[in-house]
């Protein structure tokens, strides 16, 4: 029973030094030491010994049990710590290796011209306002006091989605005077930017597709001297300290009166160059005091109340102010032009 003993022990401790996992080593565990191991069946054997060899051999067995323990336990150690290496080996990160490039987008000059007026506006106690695209006729014409018949509303002029021309892509920023006006508590003051769209050709100064800013002001005691004020303490935010403004008569049917504002040409200096069509002056926005009959409308009453509205072209504004001289080089999206800003 010894020198089986003797056998198991060489056979176990050559295997358990030999094994090169963890399940390996926990099946020699089995073999040897398990319930139904090779130990066991040795040690099944006692009761074929005398009374005084049967403690010495029990002490043998169990010297061996905890022997091979020992061994088993400092077998997995290594081979754990072994796994481990392997692990970091493999997820080893090169720490030299150049990174890849990463390429940065650019905000588009004339959301950055918008941010701009957003914060002018919004330093002068305006709230920022966004509206549809997709508009109604009734809000886009009629509450703004362009009725069935005025040329704005033409075919030829208007993208309808429906023949009885009742809904459209808003063809100014305008309905959203009637929106803040249905809605909002006065005193008001709002800007709502946002695109528009017109059956326009593409060329130098037009798109089908634009945006403008629609500014407007209602309160007692609101005068043109505070629209006039106001929009040239914008444009010299905007353009820098001195820059020249001119206001033209013009016509809306939801302003009376009404006008237009230039600015100085930045091209030319008010010369005349191609930029600015040889005027000297480029146009920038349409404006006026709040036509009664559209206050009305609304609800508002036009004996206390008066206002004013403005509607700039935003890519205009850009133009202008990031020195751009063709409107197609905003839409064209080309990284090398964008990059400039
Ligand atoms: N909506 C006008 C346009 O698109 C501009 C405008 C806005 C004029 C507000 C007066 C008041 O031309």
């Amino acid at each position: 029973m010894k020198a089986l003993m003797q056998e198991l022990r060489e056979n176990a401790v050559k295997s358990i030094t030999g094994a090169d996992s963890i399940e390996a080593l926990e099946a020699l565990r089995v073999k040897y030491l398990g319930k139904k191991g090779e130990l066991t069946a040795i040690l099944k054997q006692m009761g074929k010994l005398s009374a005084e060899e049967r403690p010495v051999m029990g002490q043998l067995a169990n010297q061996l049990r905890a022997e091979l323990e020992k061994n088993i336990e400092s077998a997995r150690a290594r081979l754990e710590a072994a796994a481990l290496e392997a692990k970091l080996e493999l997820e080893a990160v090169d720490v030299t290796i150049p990174g890849e490039d990463i390429r940065l987008g650019h905000k588009h000059p004339m959301y950055k011209a918008l941010d701009e007026i957003k914060d002018i506006f919004v330093g002068m106690g305006f709230t920022v306002l966004d509206g549809p695209e997709v508009e109604l006729a009734t809000y886009n014409f009629d509450k703004l006091n362009a009725e069935e018949g005025h040329p704005s509303r033409d075919w030829s002029d208007t993208f309808y989605f429906d023949t009885d021309s009742r809904v459209m892509l808003r063809s100014q920023t305008s309905p959203m005077q009637v929106r803040a006006m249905e809605t909002m508590e006065l005193p008001i003051r709002i800007i709502a930017p946002g695109r528009v769209y017109r059956k326009d050709e593409v060329d130098a100064t037009h798109s089908p597709m634009f945006h403008q800013v629609e500014g407007m002001v209602i309160d007692k005691g609101v005068t043109m001297a505070d629209l006039k004020g106001t929009l040239n303490a914008v444009m010299e935010e905007l353009f820098g300290k001195g820059t020249v403004t001119r206001f033209r008569p013009h016509h809306f049917p939801f302003t009376e009166p009404s006008c237009e504002m230039d600015v100085q040409c930045h091209k030319c200096g008010g010369k005349g160059c191609p930029t600015c069509k040889g005027e000297g002056w480029i146009e920038v926005l349409g404006a006026g005091m709040i036509h009664p009959r559209v206050l009305e409308m609304s609800g508002i009453d036009s004996e206390e109340y008066t206002g004013w509205a403005f509607g700039m072209g935003l890519e205009r504004l850009a133009m202008r102010r990031f020195k751009i001289s063709d409107l197609r080089l905003i839409f064209e999206n080309d990284v090398r032009f964008l990059e400039q800003f």
